[in-house]
C-alpha cells in the first residue's frame, strides 16, 4: 500500500500565488512521483467557519475545483474531492473534540488572527483545527503539504492522534508536515511584515491566480518596496525585496543568488517589471485550462463524483474503526 498524501484548501477569497507557490505546487511535485496516494479535499466545510454568503460560496467551491484541476491535479492520479459530500468528515472531528484539550484550540494562532477579525466568535472557528484533524486521520495520512502556517494545525493533529490510540487503540497514523523551504511562507505585496492572505481586505496584498495580466502588472509595480536600491536578500533590512526575489524565485525556478546577479547594478524598476512577466507568463497555461473547464461542467461534476466515492471508501473504514475503539 502506498503512503498517502493528504491536503486541502478552503473555498473563500481567492486563491492567490502564496497558495500555489506554499502548498499546492507540493501537491503536484508529489502527485508527479508516483510514490504516493493523493488526496486532495476542497474544504468547504472549513470555509464556513466564518460567515459565507451561500451563492457566492457555491462559487468559491467551483473556482476551487477548477483550480485544482487546472494547475495539474489530475483525477487519474489523485482523488479529489468536497469536504461535505462525505460525511465522515464532520462525524470524526465530534469523536476528536472528545479528546482535545480546551487549551490547545486557545493557543492556535490561527484562531486568534481570526477571532480578532470577527464580530462574533463562532464555536466552528475554534473548532477549526478538530476538523482539520479528522480530514487528515480519515486517509491514515502520512504526508501533508501545506505552508508555514498550517504547521501548528498539523502538530496538533499529531497530538489528537496520539491521544487517542493512547486512550482506545492504534486506529491512526501519526501525520508528518511537508513544506516548500523557500516558499512556505509568502508575504503581502502591500505589507512584507504580514503573510500574503486571501481574506486580505485591500486586494493589493496579493495576486490571485485569476488575476488578468494588466492586474499582475499593475499589483507588482505597486508592491512595496525597501529603502536603498540594491536588489538583495536580506530579510531584516529588506523585507520586501525579500518577498518579491522569493516569488521571482519560485516561478522563474532559480536560486536566488543567481537572480541577485541578474539585477546587479540594476534598479527596482526593471526587476518589478520582469517579475510581472514571468508571473504573467506562468500563470498563463492555468488561466486557459481554467477558461476551458468552465466549459465543461459535466465532467468536472463526474470528477467529484467518483472523488467522493473514493474518498468515502477509505474514511468510512477509518470513522468505523475509531468508533469501535471509543465504545461507541
Ligand atoms: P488558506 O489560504 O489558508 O486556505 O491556505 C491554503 C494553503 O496555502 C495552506 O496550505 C496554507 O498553508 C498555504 N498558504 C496560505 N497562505 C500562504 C502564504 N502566504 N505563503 C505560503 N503558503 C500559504
Ligand atoms: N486549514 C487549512 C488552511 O487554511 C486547510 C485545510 C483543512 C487542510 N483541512 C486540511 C490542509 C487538511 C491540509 C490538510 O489552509
Amino acid at each position: 500500500m502506498k503512503e498517502v498524501v493528504f491536503s486541502g484548501v478552503a473555498p473563500s477569497g481567492n486563491i492567490h500565488i502564496g497558495n500555489y507557490l506554499g502548498a499546492i505546487e507540493q501537491w503536484v511535485e508529489l502527485q508527479s512521483s508516483n510514490k504516493y496516494q493523493n488526496i486532495f479535499c476542497i474544504v468547504d466545510e472549513h470555509a464556513i467557519t466564518v460567515p459565507q454568503n451561500p451563492e457566492k460560496l457555491r462559487e468559491k467551491i467551483r473556482e476551487v475545483t477548477l483550480l485544482y484541476l487546472a494547475l495539474g491535479i489530475d483525477p487519474k492520479k489523485s482523488t479529489i474531492f468536497i469536504q461535505s459530500h462525505v460525511s465522515e468528515h464532520a462525524e470524526l472531528a465530534w469523536l476528536l473534540n472528545t479528546v482535545t484539550p480546551l487549551g490547545d484550540l486557545q493557543r492556535m494562532t490561527q484562531f486568534k488572527d481570526k477571532a480578532k477579525k470577527q464580530k462574533s466568535i463562532l464555536a466552528g472557528l475554534f473548532n477549526y483545527p478538530v476538523l482539520m484533524a479528522a480530514d487528515i486521520l480519515l486517509y491514515q495520512t502520512s504526508v501533508v503539504p501545506v505552508g508555514e502556517d498550517q504547521v501548528q494545525h498539523v502538530e496538533l493533529t499529531r497530538e489528537i492522534a496520539k491521544k487517542f490510540n493512547n486512550l482506545y487503540g492504534e486506529v491512526f497514523r501519526i501525520p508528518n508536515v511537508a513544506l516548500k523551504k523557500e516558499t512556505k511562507r509568502i508575504m503581502g505585496l502591500d505589507d512584507p511584515t504580514k503573510k500574503m492572505s486571501k481574506s486580505a481586505e485591500n486586494p493589493a496584498n496579493y495576486i490571485a491566480l485569476l488575476d488578468a495580466p494588466d492586474v499582475i502588472r499593475k499589483k507588482i509595480k505597486s508592491a512595496v518596496t525597501d529603502s536603498g536600491t540594491e536588489i538583495k536578500y536580506d530579510l531584516e533590512n529588506k523585507p520586501a525585496i525579500s518577498n518579491l526575489l522569493t516569488i521571482y524565485g519560485g516561478f522563474a525556478k532559480k536560486p536566488i543568488n543567481e537572480i541577485e546577479k541578474i539585477y546587479q547594478g540594476k534598479g527596482y524598476a526593471e526587476f518589478k517589471k520582469d517579475l510581472a512577466e514571468i508571473i504573467v507568463t506562468e500563470l498563463a497555461p492555468l488561466q486557459v485550462k481554467y477558461k476551458g473547464l468552465e466549459k465543461n461542467p459535466r465532467k468536472v461534476k463526474k470528477i467529484l463524483k467518483d472523488g467522493a466515492k473514493a474518498a468515502k471508501k477509505i474514511a468510512s473504514q477509518t470513522l468505523k474503526a475509531a468508533k469501535n475503539a471509543m465504545g461507541l
